[in-house]
């Protein structure tokens, strides 16, 4: 059994400070947001999405999705904060996408398409990945991202509200990343329940818990006996001090 296997069968936990030191890694964050937006308004810079973009086709190999993923971490560590799943919380998306053996994957909230290309990066040639992200603009960079990692041949990117797409969506996934808004994490959950989109054992991957300290969805996913749920303290994307976690659920109807 895989590693990840192994951490899905202990009980769910979060550590006992984790509203105090989530509102420290949030109001860095905002801090962080407020001189960025100042400094794109004042025009004394441009927006850090099509910063990325221009250093991505600038110094990016083509064909190389790790050449992509470093060009986004080095912006994000280093300039200014990126809402990406980011390095370490990646490489746990990426175990469980291949410990999962899932074939056909739903991610919510896509932004540049960092955790996109890590998902694609991970599939065989028979799997498939369908994102949605309501911004435009962020899917039209996401997509030439993608494109010049040449992983665009098993991703469909459907642009829009994943309230008003996933009652559309018509198959059945074995795994759900969701990483969008984070007041609308459970009700797409349910979303997802009332369609039959899930398939049983489906595996559901939500990042952020910690730090936005999502309790209604812990709730919900620790409690029902629809799910068997496991907590992975992780720290905040790009912060060596703020704590997170990804909650990884199973669905056992
Ligand atoms: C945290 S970012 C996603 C980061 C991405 N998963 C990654 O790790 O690279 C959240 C994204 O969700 C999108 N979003 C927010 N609410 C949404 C909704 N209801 N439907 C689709 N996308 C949404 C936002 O526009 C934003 O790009």
């Amino acid at each position: 059994m895989s590693s990840t296997r192994n951490k899905l069968n202990k009980k769910s936990k979060l550590p006992f400070n984790v509203n105090r030191k989530s509102i420290l890694g949030i109001l860095s964050l905002a801090y962080q947001e407020f001189i960025d937006s100042f400094l794109t308004k004042t025009k004394f810079k441009k927006p850090k999405e099509i910063e990325v973009l221009e250093l991505v086709r600038k110094n990016a190999i083509k064909n190389s999705p790790e050449s992509i993923l470093k060009i986004i971490d080095n912006y994000a560590y280093k300039k200014t904060f990126l809402m990406n799943i980011g390095d370490q919380k990646g490489e746990i998306l990426e175990e469980a996408i291949r410990d999962s053996q899932a074939s056909n994957i739903l991610e919510l909230g896509v932004y540049l398409g960092y955790s996109t290309i890590r998902i694609l990066n991970n599939l065989n040639d028979v799997s498939k990945l369908t994102s949605i992200e309501a911004n435009e603009e962020f899917a039209r960079i996401a997509k030439e991202h993608i494109k010049i990692c040449g992983l665009s041949k098993n991703h469909l990117l459907k642009v829009g509200k994943s309230s008003e797409i996933i009652p559309k969506l018509k198959e059945q996934y074995d795994f759900v990343f969701i990483d969008h808004w984070k007041d609308i994490y459970l009700k797409d959950l349910k979303l997802l329940e009332e369609f039959g989109l899930l398939k049983k054992g489906a595996w559901v991957f939500a990042d952020n818990v910690v730090l936005f300290n999502l309790e209604d969805y812990l709730d919900y996913v620790r409690t029902s006996p629809n799910y068997e749920s496991k907590f992975i303290p992780t720290l905040r994307e790009y912060s060596k001090s703020h704590p997170d976690g990804v909650e990884i659920s199973r669905y056992r109807l």
